[in-house]
């Protein structure tokens, strides 16, 4: 069984997608991360975010980058909502998902474009949503207990901008694949959320 999980950053898609993987013992590959590591590799490498020639060559990063608690930090979804725009960079990692959606067994793979692009023959196709405000108020908490003083105004517009950013770009973008099942988590806490996730997985499969 092939499960593809899409959504907006901080929409629980991430939450929901290892809790599916925990649930019917299926492996699971976060893409985001993969964006993230490109990104990451990049700054390190004095690159610029919009060449996409230096993008494409961070592709080529080493796989231990992916462990880096550093990776989960705003500033990584940032840089990398700027390098997964690049076609060139998307092409790149397309072969990975994939392989990793179509292992014996099956996968659960969340992302922006899985439904869409990387697993369009998925099983069950969930694309996870809430409002802006709902995603930056758990941003928000999040961040604060980590230590960060970023207000939530300027989270907020943030995750404004990512949104923009994944809709509006001309490859693979954020959209609701015809065939996805919709969950909306703004009024959801995560317990909740998860059983709804289930309880749709069991309903189609
Ligand atoms: O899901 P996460 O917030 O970690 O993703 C970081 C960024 O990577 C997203 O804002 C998006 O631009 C990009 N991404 C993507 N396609 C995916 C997964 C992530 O373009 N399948």
């Amino acid at each position: 069984m092939i499960i593809a999980v899409d959504g907006p950053a901080a929409s629980g898609k991430g939450t929901i997608a290892r809790a599916l993987a925990r649930h019917y013992a299926l492996p699971h590959l976060d893409t985001g991360l993969l964006y993230r590591a490109v990104g990451q590799a990049l700054l390190a490498a004095g690159g610029d975010l919009d060449d996409e020639a230096a993008a494409l060559a961070a592709c080529a990063f080493d796989d231990a980058l992916l462990a880096d608690p550093a990776l989960r930090s705003e500033a990584a979804g940032a840089a990398a909502s700027k390098v997964s725009a690049h076609p060139l960079v998307r092409a790149a990692l397309v072969q990975r998902q994939r392989d990793f959606a179509n292992q014996p067994g099956g996968a659960v793979l969340d992302g922006r474009d899985i439904g869409t692009v990387i697993a369009p023959d998925a099983d069950v196709k969930l694309f996870v949503k809430a409002t802006p405000t709902v995603r930056a108020r758990r941003r928000h908490t999040e961040m604060s207990r980590a230590g960060s003083t970023m207000s939530f105004d300027r989270i907020l517009a943030d995750i404004r901008e990512r949104d923009r950013r994944d809709m509006m770009r001309a490859t693979a973008p954020l959209r609701q694949a015809d065939d996805a099942l919709v969950l909306d988590t703004s009024f959801l806490d995560v317990n909740a959320a998860i059983h709804r996730a289930i309880d749709l997985v069991e309903r189609k499969r």
